[in-house]
């Protein structure tokens, strides 16, 4: 049976920089979406027929696009095709809608007395938010139209990623009209979704505007049953939608619903995203991961390494980590020059001005710390903000705790590949309220992210953990976050859509 496979998401799995001379060198986009979705789709059967429209994110891209006739490709080979939409309603889209409203939205972000403010501006912004989603629709109608594979022909199955594209999925089904039958449509949030009474802080007609976006698409998909159960609560009591829910006995996968609106059924499922093991392994017995370990081992010498990797997010909950490890080394002295600890907080949405302020207080807070308890001799704490693939493949070989705490997580891939890639065994200090406790839950240290003494004690209970425990909890994580890899997520979706293969 031949496959076709058609993927929308904002960032995509190649992105472009000028160099000085003026030539573009493209590089693979970052981020756990694209991880997911670029090794699921390297899974497919190899006739597969894939084509993944993304947005022009920056000039270098704009410029790629424009002149992508001879058709673009990943360093996979999956071919892309890049939309270039109008720079201002991209910014607008992306900064002002997906990026502020949407994602502090999603991960309970705002802070109440002074945000959300939903004014003009907004609405303005709304409207480059629907433009952007019916460029994808547009494209993603057009693709859906071309049945055409390599050996034949095939139904489409479309999966549309994440928050940016929430209008798309009712865009497109209205775009096909009947040929909407043939076509699966999937909408896959990697972000938590918020309960009703957060969720309202929208105004109405944004709220149920993207409720009913995602409701055009056949599957809804959620890393972990809460999201999707308050995605669920949100369609029942915003939109008044039929909702009939099912229980998961453990984390997933699995369907959790199925929601009916305007005549159409929508199944909710849960597919939780781990990581692809030997793929990793075998990255991280490269020559740049191998110097990295020497010279990280190098410079903590025999002290205890707690670990953290995160981009400067606000949701990572970066300021409370570094608060916690603060209190770790005030009220346990023993700490103090047998522990380091490597942050590695790298740079994220700086059109943003909350994340600028955000990462000045990151920055502020590092050099109190050091200022506070560094001597001559120790360096409590390194902050790297450059960021590093294969020296973040280091620390996580290296680390004897990594602290992973988020406010709220869709998943989390730190969480999962740092078990993975342990030489000697990790313990894990981890958010309650990360997707990834539902499946991590039974062998990490579960912490509350508001609660920075309890999260100094779990890095403390951390530290003293006897090594018989801390391997075999690490060696159970490791084992948790390769069963569910990329290819078995995206084709347990494309399978519930009804590709065969
Ligand atoms: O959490 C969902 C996600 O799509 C991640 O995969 C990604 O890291 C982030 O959101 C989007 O980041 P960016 O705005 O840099 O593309």
């Amino acid at each position: 049976m031949d496959q076709r496979v058609l993927v929308a998401s904002n960032r995509g799995p190649v992105s472009y920089q000028f160099g000085a001379d003026g030539s573009l060198t493209g590089s693979r986009g970052g981020g756990g979406m694209i991880a997911g979705v670029a090794d699921g789709l390297a899974a497919l059967e190899p006739g597969a027929s894939v084509t993944w429209i993304c947005a022009a994110l920056s000039d270098a891209d704009r410029a790629v696009a424009r002149s992508q006739e001879k058709g673009l490709r990943d360093e996979g080979g999956i071919p892309v095709r890049m939309l270039d939409i109008a720079p201002g309603t991209f910014d607008r889209a992306y900064n002002n809608v997906a990026n502020s409203a949407l994602w502090f939205l999603l991960h309970q972000l705002f802070d109440t007395p002074v945000q959300p403010r939903f004014g003009r501006e907004f609405r303005r912004d709304w409207e480059s938010y629907l433009a952007y989603n019916e460029a994808f629709a547009d494209a993603l109608a057009q693709e859906t139209l071309t049945r055409s594979t390599p050996t034949g022909e095939a139904d489409p199955r479309v999966l549309i990623q994440d928050y940016h594209l929430c209008l798309a999925p009712r865009l497109l089904r209205d775009r096909l009209g009947e040929a909407a039958r043939d076509a699966g449509i999937g909408h896959f949030c990697h972000t938590p979704w918020a309960p009703p009474d957060y969720y309202r802080m929208l105004p109405d007609g944004a709220g149920r505007a993207l409720l009913d976006g995602i409701l055009g698409a056949d599957q809804a998909g959620f890393h972990a049953e809460r999201w999707a159960t308050a995605f669920m609560d949100c369609c029942a009591a915003v939109l008044g939608a039929d909702v009939n829910r099912t229980r998961l006995d453990g984390p997933g996968p699995g369907p959790v619903g199925r929601v009916t609106y305007r005549g159409h059924l929508t199944e909710v499922v849960v597919h939780p995203l781990g990581v692809d093991a030997s793929a990793l392994q075998e990255r991280a017995r490269a020559g740049d991961v191998r110097a990295h370990i020497g010279a990280l081992r190098r410079a903590a010498g025999d002290r205890k390494l707690i670990v953290r990797v995160d981009r400067t997010e606000l949701s990572k909950n970066i300021v409370r980590g570094l608060e916690a490890y603060r209190e770790l080394l005030a009220t346990r002295p023993q700490w103090r020059g047998r522990v380091v600890h490597l942050v590695f907080a790298y740079p994220s949405r700086s059109a943003v001005p909350e994340y600028r302020a955000y990462t000045d207080r990151v920055r502020q807070l590092a050099f109190e710390i050091t200022e506070q308890y560094g001597t001559a001799d120790w360096d409590p704490l390194v902050l790297e903000v450059k960021d590093d693939y294969p020296r973040s493949l280091a620390a996580y070989a290296l680390a004897d705790v990594l602290l992973v705490n988020p406010i709220k997580d869709g998943m989390n891939l730190v969480a999962q590949e740092g078990a993975v890639l342990s030489e000697r065994g990790c313990a894990l200090v981890l958010s309650r309220e990360a997707g990834a406790a539902a499946t991590l839950a039974d062998d990490a240290l579960l912490v509350n992210p508001y609660d920075v003494t309890e999260t100094a004690e779990a890095l403390h209970r951390a530290l003293t953990m006897p090594d018989a425990e801390r391997r075999r909890r690490s060696a159970a994580l490791a084992a948790t976050a390769a069963a569910d890899p990329p290819a078995r997520w995206l084709g347990g979706q494309l399978a519930s859509l009804g590709l065969e293969s």
